[in-house]
């Protein structure tokens, strides 16, 4: 039997994703094989198909962060949720397709009476949302945290998970999406008429907690300036250094020494760091099941809504990496493989 995948077989603009036909591989041991329902678009796959991101996976490969499905195989020997058995996992890479081949560890059981689609739109962008609001930054019921990008898909989940636990979010966004941002109980900074770091100076202590940067390039080191002693700069994006759809590598340099490396060499008491969805795998290694079962739990009681822009087919991959590109589309992009 053959099925369908994205494939990236070169670096470059949306132009290089190719919809492929290959033969349906069999798990390994430790594997399971997943009929894919729904995978997200995430800007992180526009980073890796151009080659932002470095050490991405080999070429060619299949884009996709995350995809939820039904357990359709399982590997020899390997412990698994039974066949049938819907799931939720974060990949990396391998979420366009028909079927994919996923560790069976990253599997996380889909919560009885979530909608495919929304569980999509919800698990990358709540589950770093989560790991670094309470993980990374250690947030509290009173903290103050600054969330830059407030009004996409990451932000809106930041915003919904700080209002859980009480935590106040200033947020970075255009104009028109002001509105946005204030109806999820963050309070809205103008990221063209304003400088982020004055509306900070004039909060009580002139700082925050936290800060949460996907912008990159000098834009971390302003972040940074804006955290209070014993608070943390957590940089995990580097939207600067795509430019059109050409890498800039300087610019993300810059933001990695700039903003990341050389503040660890002043002695004031606050944290910089790189975060990504595979941060914590060492150092907390039961967090990856842990946290995403809590946001597809709050997802399944309605406690956070996530916002689907779109739903489309795989074979309009390429479109869906240029309306996120330009912003075209409000609301995560979901890729629903037609055999689903
Ligand atoms: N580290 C990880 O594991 C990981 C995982 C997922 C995503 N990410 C990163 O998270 C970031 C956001 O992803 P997303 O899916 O939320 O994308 P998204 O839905 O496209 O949202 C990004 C938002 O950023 C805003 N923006 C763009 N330039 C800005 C600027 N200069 N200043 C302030 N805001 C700006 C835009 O809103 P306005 O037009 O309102 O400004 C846009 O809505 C990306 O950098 C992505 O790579 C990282």
């Amino acid at each position: 039997m053959r099925y369908r995948h994205v494939s990236v077989p070169r670096l470059g603009g949306a132009e290089v994703l190719r919809l492929s036909s290959d033969e349906l591989p069999a798990p390994a041991v430790g594997q399971v094989r997943v009929r894919v329902l729904a995978a997200g678009v995430s800007y992180g796959d526009i980073l890796l198909r151009a080659g932002v991101i470095p050490g991405g996976p080999k070429r060619p490969f299949t884009p996709g962060y995350d995809l939820v499905g039904v357990v359709d195989q399982v590997g020899p020997g390997t412990r698994a949720p039974e066949p049938g058995t819907r799931v939720v996992a974060l990949v990396r890479s391998g979420g366009y397709a028909e079927y994919a081949l996923v560790a069976a560890n990253r599997l996380v059981p889909l919560p009885e009476g979530v909608d495919p689609v929304e569980a999509s739109a919800l698990s990358l962008n709540y589950f770093i949302a989560q790991q670094m609001l309470h993980r990374v930054a250690e947030v509290r019921q009173g903290s103050t945290v600054l969330v830059h990008g407030a009004s996409g898909g990451v932000g809106t989940a930041f915003l919904e998970l700080a209002a859980l636990a009480g935590v106040t979010v200033y947020g970075t966004c255009s104009a028109a999406r002001a509105d946005q941002v204030r109806a999820l109980g963050g309070r809205p900074i103008d990221r063209d008429a304003e400088d982020f770091r004055r509306v900070v100076r004039g909060l009580p202590g002139g700082a925050v907690d936290a800060v949460f940067d996907p912008i990159g390039g000098p834009h971390f080191l302003r972040s940074y300036q804006a955290v209070r002693r014993g608070g943390v700069m957590v940089g995990f994006g580097q939207n600067a250094a795509l430019r059109g759809n050409q890498r800039d590598l300087l610019t993300g340099a810059q933001g990695f020494l700039g903003g990341i490396v050389l503040p660890k060499l002043i002695p004031d008491g606050k944290r910089t760091l790189f975060y990504n969805a595979w941060s914590l795998e060492k150092s907390h290694p039961a967090a990856y099941q842990q946290d995403l079962a809590t946001v597809l739990e709050l997802l399944q009681k309605g406690l956070v809504k996530p916002r689907v822009g779109r739903t489309m087919p795989l074979e309009e991959a390429a479109d869906a990496h240029r309306a996120m590109e330009t912003a075209a589309i409000t609301g995560k992009i979901v890729l629903v493989p037609a055999a689903a």
